[in-house]
C-alpha cells in the first residue's frame, strides 16, 4: 500500500456487530441482537449515527452473513449520508476477533471502532478531530458506574492508568471502558499479534492493554450517559435516558 496516497483527514469507522447476543435472549435465538428495537429504533443505528455525527462518513459493519441482507434493509436510508459496507464474522470469536475481519477495509487508516450495542448520548467529533491531527497510539473513553464487574475496568497507579481489567470480581476502580475507541493504524498488527485461538473470545480489552503497555493511550472521562443495551435491564435503561428533556440532560461531553 502506498502510504502518500493516504487522505491525512480520514479516519473510518468499524461497528462490531457479530456475537451471540445470549443475554438477550430467547430475543435473540431467531434475531440478530443490533437488529432489536431500542426506543423504536433498531440498536444499530445508535452507534452508526454516533459514528456519522463524529465526522466519519466510510463505516463497515462486522457481522454474521445471516443476518446481512436484514443489515442492509434497516440500514438503506444511511446510505445517502455514508458509506456503508459489510463484512462477515464467520465464528462468533469475539469482538477483538470480529475486528481483525476489518482490515481490508481500513486500508492503512486510522480507525473509530464501536461495540454495536452501546449507545453513547453524545458523538465523538471533538476527538475524532484531535484525533486526525495526531492519529498515533489510541484513545479510550472512562466512565464510572456502579456495576464495573461487568465491563473492563481502569486500573490505576498513581493517576496513570496501568491496565484494563477485563469483567474482575474485585474491580480497582468504579472507572470502566466504554465500547468506542479510536486506533492509530498499526491496530491490526496488534490484533495479529495477539490473536489466539483458544476457548476464550478475543478480547478488545487484551488489544487496549498492550497500547497501555507501550504507553500509547490517551484516555478521557466521557461526560454524557452510556449504555451497553446488550441486556433486558440495558435496553430499558437506554430508552428512559432517550426520554429524558433535554434541559435535565448531563453536561456536555469532554
Ligand atoms: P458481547 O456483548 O460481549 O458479546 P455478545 O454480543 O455475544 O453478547 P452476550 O455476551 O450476551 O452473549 O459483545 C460486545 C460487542 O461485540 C457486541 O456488540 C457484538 C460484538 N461482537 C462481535 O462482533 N463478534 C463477536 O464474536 C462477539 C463475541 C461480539
Amino acid at each position: 500500500m502506498n502510504l502518500e496516497k493516504i487522505n491525512p483527514n480520514k479516519i473510518k469507522g468499524i461497528i462490531l456487530a457479530g456475537g451471540l447476543g445470549t443475554r438477550l435472549a430467547p430475543l435473540t435465538d431467531n434475531t440478530n441482537k443490533h437488529l432489536l428495537p431500542v426506543n423504536n429504533k433498531p440498536m444499530i443505528t445508535y452507534p452508526l449515527e454516533t459514528l456519522i455525527r463524529s465526522g466519519i462518513d466510510e463505516i463497515l459493519i462486522v457481522t454474521d452473513k445471516e443476518s446481512a441482507r436484514e443489515f442492509e434493509k434497516v440500514l438503506e436510508p444511511y446510505q445517502s449520508i455514508a458509506m456503508i459496507n459489510f463484512v462477515y464474522q464467520p465464528e462468533p470469536f469475539g469482538p477483538a476477533e470480529a475486528l481483525l475481519h476489518a482490515k481490508n477495509f481500513a486500508q492503512g487508516y486510522p480507525v473509530c471502532v464501536a461495540l454495536g450495542d452501546n449507545i453513547m448520548q453524545y458523538d465523538l467529533e471533538d476527538t475524532v478531530l484531535k484525533f486526525k491531527e495526531n492519529p498515533t497510539g489510541a484513545v479510550l473513553f472512562l466512565k464510572e458506574t456502579q456495576n464495573p464487574q461487568a465491563y473492563g475496568v481502569a486500573k490505576f497507579e498513581n493517576d496513570q492508568l496501568i491496565e484494563i481489567i477485563e469483567k474482575p470480581q474485585n474491580p480497582p476502580s468504579n472507572s470502566v471502558v466504554i465500547g468506542y475507541y479510536l486506533y492509530d493504524s498499526k491496530i491490526f498488527d496488534v490484533c495479529e499479534l495477539l490473536y489466539h485461538h483458544n476457548d476464550s473470545e478475543f478480547q478488545i480489552t487484551e488489544v487496549n492493554n498492550h497500547y497501555i503497555e507501550n504507553s500509547n493511550v490517551t484516555h478521557y472521562e466521557y461526560n454524557g450517559w452510556w449504555i451497553d443495551a446488550g441486556t433486558p435491564t440495558g435496553i430499558e435503561e437506554a430508552t428512559r435516558l432517550m426520554n429524558i428533556p433535554i434541559e435535565k440532560s448531563p453536561t456536555p461531553p469532554i
